[in-house]
């Protein structure tokens, strides 16, 4: 039998493993990751991260994980109404134990940008190097989103309100394998979302993809949504084509340049 692998040589096979591309570990037998939370005590919401803490009453049903089923979307309602503020509601989200997208994730990607921005851009989810580093859209679509920002002058690092950019996803944690979020983990997560776009304030939305538009229209079909004004969270908006999409799909970039000309002339007031 091949002994095993002093620990230095043992991580060096895993960065090995990782630039070659893999993004799951799998054992020689098979594990069903939902059913963990039968045999494996929940966390409580006493053991969470930073302050402030989560909302009372909501605390009080995550501790009792029996009430707490079927409450998921109320409990996250409430955990999101009780945040004054961007930190808060990070901390809430941190906090909120129904999701078990989280179990999965290595990072809490909560956003990323300016927060006085005056444009909001809502992605799908985080994908395998958005995880790792903690913030949305950093890997190939993500850079493709920044040039296309920087094509009408705009940037998730300006200060100037006038010129910056504020991005979240509809998830804050990687689905395995990028897969769709289901209806259930929507549901349990859009009212974060929905905190997170009041508190931000924008005047403008925009939903990058089916996901989004999913989850703030209750449309998908982003093909025929893109380029059409509409009202999401009861601002303007103007859906668009996922990035990602972009990439594999070159011919639709004429599309959302003229996306982005629209967003420069509302802003400007044309
Ligand atoms: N795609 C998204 O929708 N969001 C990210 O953060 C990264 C890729």
């Amino acid at each position: 039998m091949t002994p095993d692998p002093d620990p230095a040589t043992a991580l060096a096979m895993l960065d090995w493993q990782i630039d070659l591309g893999a993004t799951e570990a799998i054992g020689d037998t098979p594990v069903n990751r939902y059913e963990l939370e039968d045999t494996a005590p929940r966390a409580k919401a006493a053991v969470v991260v930073d302050k402030p803490a989560v909302a009372e009453p909501a605390a009080a049903m995550m501790a009792d994980p029996k009430v707490a089923e079927g409450q998921a979307v109320a409990i996250a309602q409430q955990m999101a109404a009780a945040a004054p503020d961007l930190i808060s509601l990070k901390s809430e989200i941190n906090a909120y134990e129904f999701c078990d997208l989280k179990k999965g994730a290595r990072n809490l990607v909560f956003a990323d940008g300016n927060p006085v921005a005056r444009l909001m851009i809502i992605g799908e989810a985080p994908g395998r190097e958005e995880d790792i580093e903690g913030f949305p859209f950093v890997g190939k679509a993500g850079q493709l989103l920044d040039k296309m920002l920087a094509a009408i002058d705009m940037s998730r690092r300006s200060d100037d309100p006038q010129s910056a950019v504020y991005i979240t996803n509809v998830l804050p944690w990687r689905p395995p394998q990028n897969r769709d979020p289901s209806p259930e983990e929507m549901a349990m997560l859009l009212p974060f979302l929905q905190r997170h776009i009041e508190l931000v304030s924008p005047e403008i939305l925009i939903p990058m993809g089916n996901i989004a538009c999913q989850a703030l229209l209750g449309l998908r079909g982003i093909t025929r949504l893109r380029g059409n004004w509409t009202k999401a969270a009861g601002l303007p908006a103007l859906p668009m084509t996922h990035p990602a999409y972009l990439l594999r799909t070159p011919t639709a970039k004429r599309e959302a340049w003229l996306d982005l000309q629209e967003i420069r002339a509302r802003l400007k007031g044309q």
